[in-house]
């Protein structure tokens, strides 16, 4: 029986629940989800199809509050001259390439209506497309997501997108895939789709830790098998780690890096493919 992931009702807080040990305390790191394979791209249809114009109000002025608690605060300086030091923009910069922008695609973003975290993740992202013109449309995907929280996505000018990807979208173009504390195997199905060096060197990623990953390796199968190909990753990765700075900011950004993949020659790239991985 898989592992599975939730929130915490008093604060929000994911929890990691494990099926023969019981309920387990706040998660602080990252940990590996073992999840069952369920991994066919399909239409996806919102369980909430209605919008409830009173929940919009009311989200879109938590989402104006978080925009500016973003916007107004150290940790956004910070992430800012992040992205502009000459080590993180050049990494961009060959990113990109000939090309003006990147696409960003977000995937598990949660659900902004009831948590904080995601629409701290959500403001940045959208800051972050307003501050730099190299960032194009962003298209976002999330099975949680309501009809309701879906239309105020819209009107921040985002796209929902209607097809669950798995995260397996091919990078035919520069794509930034924003990805604030994903279950590992959607990281596992972005580089698997992508395991060859020109698809790889067109990705800037978003997400959790590689190397805190790589960190925690356990002998368990199932661990293994979920994180085997982003262990893989870390020999051809540049990670930059963000600093969350204050402890406002810890829930949504704790553990969480940049993440780009060097050109080569892909038979230098592990051979997982064979392996199911
Ligand atoms: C651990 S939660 C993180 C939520 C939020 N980003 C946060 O930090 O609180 C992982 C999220 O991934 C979403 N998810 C699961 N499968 C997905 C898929 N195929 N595509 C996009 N998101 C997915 C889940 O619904 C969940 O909201």
């Amino acid at each position: 029986m898989a592992a599975t992931v939730k929130k915490s009702s008093s604060d929000g807080e994911w929890t990691v629940v494990l099926p023969s040990k019981g309920r387990h305390g706040r998660r602080r790191k990252p940990k590996p989800k073992v999840q069952e394979e369920e991994e066919e791209e399909k239409p996806w249809i919102s369980d909430d199809l209605e919008i409830d114009p009173q929940r919009q109000a009311r989200l879109n002025k938590k989402m104006e509050i978080s925009m500016n608690k973003i916007e107004t605060s150290e940790f956004y300086t910070s992430f800012l001259n992040q992205l502009k030091s000459p080590e993180v923009s050049e990494q961009f910069r060959l990113v990109l390439a000939s090309e003006t922008q990147l696409q960003m695609v977000m995937y598990g973003i949660g659900s902004i209506e009831s948590y904080e975290s995601p629409r701290l993740q959500l403001s940045i992202a959208i800051l972050m497309k307003r501050e730099f013109d190299w960032v194009g449309d962003i298209e976002v995907f999330d099975p949680v997501l309501s009809a309701t929280e879906s239309s105020v996505l819209e009107s921040l000018g985002c796209t929902v997108l209607s097809v669950n990807e798995q995260a397996r979208r091919e990078a035919l173009k520069p794509t930034l895939f924003f990805m604030p504390h994903c279950e590992a195997n959607l990281y596992s199905n972005l580089l698997q789709a992508n395991w060859r060096f020109d698809r790889l060197s067109r990705i800037a990623l978003f997400g959790n830790s590689f190397q805190m990953y790589e960190e925690q390796v356990t002998l368990d199968p199932e661990v293994v098998r979920a994180t085997k190909r982003i262990v893989a990753a870390r020999g051809i990765a540049s990670e930059f780690a963000i600093e969350t700075v204050s402890d406002e900011f810890f829930a949504a950004f704790h553990d969480s890096s940049w993440h780009f993949f060097s050109a080569g020659v892909d038979s230098e790239l592990p051979l997982l493919v064979s392996e199911g991985f």
